[in-house]
């Protein structure tokens, strides 16, 4: 479809709903966005970098494959984060994406005041020439960040991948507002 006919579309459905197009809709409230977005199931993941030698890092459920040739994923950072700035600093990263033994590993990776007991557990390999990574990780990215795009309140980075790894474990899922294991149910 071009970009006229589209347009032209959106000018149709906007007359049929009795709405005038190019008109700008009420933007919803913040509570009703989140109690929306609380709906959205997905995996989670721990993104980390060194900062100056120092392990950093926070949970991320904005984890996104983006592309397979080359092989990049991209992932969203608050820019109030305390690991926003190391990241945007890091030429590298490493993701790490929960198994559903991790919860544990969630909590203290998206809590502010847990801040600095993020990296004590036995289960970081920590190296000073490598990006940290969780060793039980269901799956485990390292890779450049090769862009930074800015998005308001946001930064989305773009991590061009290096090294792979996984494990057979189930998914730590984030849905409703708590951390679930996935309910292995084949629908056709
Ligand atoms: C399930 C879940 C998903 C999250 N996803 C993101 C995300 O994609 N990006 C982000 O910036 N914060 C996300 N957060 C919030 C951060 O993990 C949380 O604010 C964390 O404390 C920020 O790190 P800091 O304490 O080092 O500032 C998420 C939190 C939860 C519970």
């Amino acid at each position: 479809m071009t970009q006229q006919t589209a347009l032209a579309q959106t000018a149709r459905l906007s007359r049929a709903s009795g709405a005038k197009p190019n008109q700008p809709h009420d933007a919803p409230d913040a509570e009703s966005f989140r109690k929306a977005m609380a709906r959205l199931a997905g995996g989670v993941a721990i993104v980390a970098c060194l900062d100056r030698g120092a392990p950093r890092g926070l949970l991320v459920s904005s984890l996104t494959s983006l592309s397979v040739e080359p092989p990049r994923v991209l992932f969203c950072v608050g820019k109030a984060a305390a690991s926003h700035d190391p990241l945007v600093r890091a030429d590298r990263c490493g993701l790490s994406v929960l198994s559903d033994r991790d919860s544990e590993e969630a909590h203290r990776f998206s809590k502010a005041d847990r801040v600095a007991e993020r990296f004590d557990s036995a289960n970081w390999r920590l190296r000073p020439d490598a990006p940290p990574l969780h060793a039980g990780a269901l799956i485990g990215l390292t890779g450049v960040i090769s862009q930074r795009i800015d998005a308001g309140t946001h930064s989305v980075f773009i991590l061009d991948v290096e090294t792979i790894e996984s494990r057979e474990a189930g998914p730590l899922i984030y849905f409703d507002r708590a951390f679930r294991a996935l309910g292995l149910v084949s629908v056709p």
